[in-house]
């Protein structure tokens, strides 16, 4: 298992189903965010916010939340926020740590208890390659339910590195999922899902986004 995993995850959950698997931790989440962002977590995440289109007044959802860092960084833009995570642990951390404008539901990305249509915006940040392989596509069909018409919608992940030393290291770390997930490959099922993918970046030191839109 690797490190990471070990560190921050679920020590009942498998040892690796090629997806990253919840964070159980969040304190030691929290600090190796903190140390892998070199101080810049801010900067990126509102950099995140600002591609995602976000502003005042609109309603936003926040797929694999986990402490809910990027819930706060788009509530300061939106006003108020949903976020979603399966992991009570980190849930209850974000519940703590968030002003009453974000509002946090336990509960995977492809089953979100809330209405047909009732937010504009869907971000991810860092949760794709925690989410099992065979529920990816059943998640961006539930983004999809979720966002109105015009929705957008926008998914940040690791980018990793293309060299095989940096990427075997990554794979020691930080383990399968986040060695071998490239955002960009999910475009055709976002696409399936029923979004028009319209783009996609990257966003430094080593987040790649796609954004979509429900047309
Ligand atoms: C690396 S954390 C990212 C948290 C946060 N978005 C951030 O950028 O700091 C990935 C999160 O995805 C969550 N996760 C795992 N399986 C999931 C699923 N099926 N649906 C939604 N989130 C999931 C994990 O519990 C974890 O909190």
């Amino acid at each position: 298992m690797a490190l990471a995993r070990r560190l921050m995850g679920d020590p009942h959950g498998p040892a690796d189903d090629h997806s990253g698997g919840l964070i159980t931790a969040p304190k030691r989440y929290e600090l190796f965010a903190a140390l892998a962002f070199l101080g810049r977590r801010r900067a990126v995440f509102d950099r995140l916010v600002a591609r995602a289109g976000i502003t005042a007044g609109d309603r936003v959802l926040d797929i694999g939340c986990g402490t809910g860092y990027l819930t706060r960084r788009a509530a300061a833009v939106a006003g108020s926020v949903v976020g979603v995570d399966p992991s009570i642990n980190v849930i209850e951390y974000a519940r703590r740590k968030s002003p009453p404008t974000c509002v946090f539901h336990v509960a995977e990305g492809r089953r979100v208890p809330e209405e047909d249509a009732s937010f504009d915006v869907a971000v991810s940040s860092l949760a794709l390659h925690h989410i099992e392989p065979g529920q990816r596509a059943d998640t961006f069909a539930e983004i999809f339910r979720l966002l109105c018409p015009g929705g957008r919608l926008l998914i940040a992940d690791f980018r990793p590195p293309s060299g095989a030393l940096g990427n075997r290291f990554v794979g020691a770390v930080a383990g399968h999922a986040m060695q071998h997930t490239q955002v960009e490959d999910h475009a055709p099922a976002i696409t399936a899902a029923g979004f028009t993918v319209v783009g996609e970046g990257d966003l430094r030191p080593f987040l790649h986004y796609v954004r979509a839109l429900v047309q």
